[in-house]
């Protein structure tokens, strides 16, 4: 007997209805966090979507996401080409499906990130949080605010300084919203293959040309400015110019450096900044909560600036930004992975060339892993909680050897900037104003968050 007829029938995961030749593409492009939200209702832990010829399945159990992005992911490379980052990003480390020269990348830049460097750049924080401060007191008390703009503002100027050592704050608003065309063009190619070509101008193509030419002067001005410097900086811009080859001692080339440069600038301010923006919305929702997280800063802070020492002392602070990501965690789901051996996860089959996603949103709400899931509290994250959890039923940074790199300082950004607003103002979300996330990517506030600036 052949080794066909011992094999078992194709298992093939449940599935929301698809509609003819383009089958659940309106799942994914609708409104992607609801259909993601609905499908683990209604058929799940593991969901089987069909687009067009491309198969796609979005796994939200820790022991999947394990299996996946620890435990096999060799055998789970990130997807490239149009159907991952790497449209906008081209093989900057977050984008480059290639594990072999990923790994190059990652070794290269860790040092960056690095715990003794993070403390330099807790000062960096401080000096752009007072900046924001400085700017607020300017304002009448209770001004109207759109929070999500303020908070992509100072993270935007954090992230340039901390990696670039470049004052960018006066660009905010070209590349802000450059940023933002970006990534939405990104979301809307990943998730459509039936999108046209860069090279046909339509609407969409000419909008991302125009944010890439944005981007790139700025990034290639950068370049060009720090390749005629006299002395280095020791940035992570200086890193990127003296990386060598080890077998050829060739250097990066213009584009490869602004690959990187882009990876980090729009990882690098968008997510903290998104998650900020959540977190003052929960805030405004839940006054006790406030309340706890100003009675620990006044405490510990007897009302001077936070800096970087004064963590340790905060973790309260840190719970909260904790508790935001959980409920609004800023990358909902990890990028796609390509089924390189079939395989099934499950009890289900993953075909060969198939894609993986795993979805960070509903591992945060699981409700076999969270009481209460949809509740905003904190104290989950206390050192005494006493509820032993999955250890990947939080991954807000991924999991494995692709997790973010910019994890350490993302929480020590967030918690700094939480003290640094809460210690002096209570921003109330404007009456009326509805809250929806939207998932670009990243998720954000859909129609911002506009909020008044109280002071205490
Ligand atoms: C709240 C803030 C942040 C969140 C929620 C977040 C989330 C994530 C997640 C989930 C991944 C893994 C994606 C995947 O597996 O497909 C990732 C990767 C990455 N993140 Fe972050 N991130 C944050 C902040 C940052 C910061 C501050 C930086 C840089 C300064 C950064 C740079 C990166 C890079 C370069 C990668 C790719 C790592 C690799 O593939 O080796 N992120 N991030």
């Amino acid at each position: 007997m052949t080794e066909t007829a011992y094999a078992s029938p194709a298992l093939i995961a449940p599935s929301p209805r698809g509609r003819l030749l383009i089958g659940n593409l309106h799942d994914f492009i609708d409104d992607f966090l609801v259909t993601m939200e609905r499908d683990f209702i209604n058929h799940g832990d593991i969901v089987r979507y069909q687009i067009g010829s491309r198969i796609v399945h979005v796994v939200s159990h820790p022991d999947y996401a394990q299996h996946v992005l620890v435990e096999h992911q060799r055998d789970f490379p990130k997807v490239g080409g149009n159907g991952g980052l790497q449209i906008i990003a081209g093989n900057g480390l977050i984008s480059n499906p290639s594990p072999e020269s990923w790994l190059i990348q990652r070794r290269m830049m860790q040092p960056m990130f690095h715990r003794k460097r993070l403390a330099a750049m807790g000062e960096k924080i401080d000096a752009a949080g007072a900046r924001m401060i400085q700017r607020w007191q300017a304002l009448p008390d209770a001004a109207t605010i759109d929070m999500d703009h303020e908070m992509l503002q100072v993270t935007l100027d954090i992230i340039m300084q901390t990696m670039f050592s470049a004052d960018m704050l006066g660009e905010v608003g070209k590349l802000a919203p450059a940023v933002t065309a970006a990534v939405d063009y990104a979301n809307y190619r990943i998730f459509n293959p039936f999108s046209l070509p860069l090279p046909m101008p339509t609407r969409r193509n000419r909008a991302y040309m125009q944010a890439r030419k944005v981007l790139d002067s700025m990034i290639f001005g950068l370049i060009k400015q720090r390749r005629a410097a006299t002395e280095p900086v020791g940035d992570l811009l200086d890193m990127l110019l003296e990386a060598q080859d080890a077998e050829t001692g060739e250097r990066m080339s213009d584009e490869q450096i602004r690959d990187e440069v882009l990876t980090i600038f729009a990882a690098g301010h968008e997510t903290t900044a998104n998650t900020l923006t959540f977190a003052w919305y929960l805030l405004s929702e839940h006054p006790e909560i406030r309340s706890q997280l100003q009675a620990e800063l006044d405490q510990v802070l007897q009302g001077r600036a936070p800096s970087v020492n004064d963590l340790p002392n905060l973790p309260y602070t840190l719970q909260v930004f904790k508790e935001a990501m959980r409920l609004y965690p800023a990358a909902p789901i990890t990028g796609p992975r390509r089924v390189t051996k079939p395989t099934q996860l499950g009890g289900y089959d993953l075909p060969l060339n198939s894609q993986v996603i795993v979805s960070i949103t509903n591992l945060h709400r699981h409700p076999a892993f969270w009481e209460n899931p949809l509740q905003f509290d904190p104290s989950r994250f206390a050192p005494n909680a006493n509820q032993p959890r999955h250890h990947l039923a939080f991954m807000p940074f991924g999991a494995g050897p692709r997790k973010c790199i910019g994890n350490n300082l993302a929480e020590m950004e967030g918690a700094l900037l939480l003290a640094c607003v809460a210690q002096h103002y209570n921003p109330q979300l404007q009456p009326g104003h509805q809250v929806k996330p939207e998932m670009a990517i990243t998720m954000r506030a859909k129609d911002g968050m506009p909020m008044f600036l109280k002071r205490r």
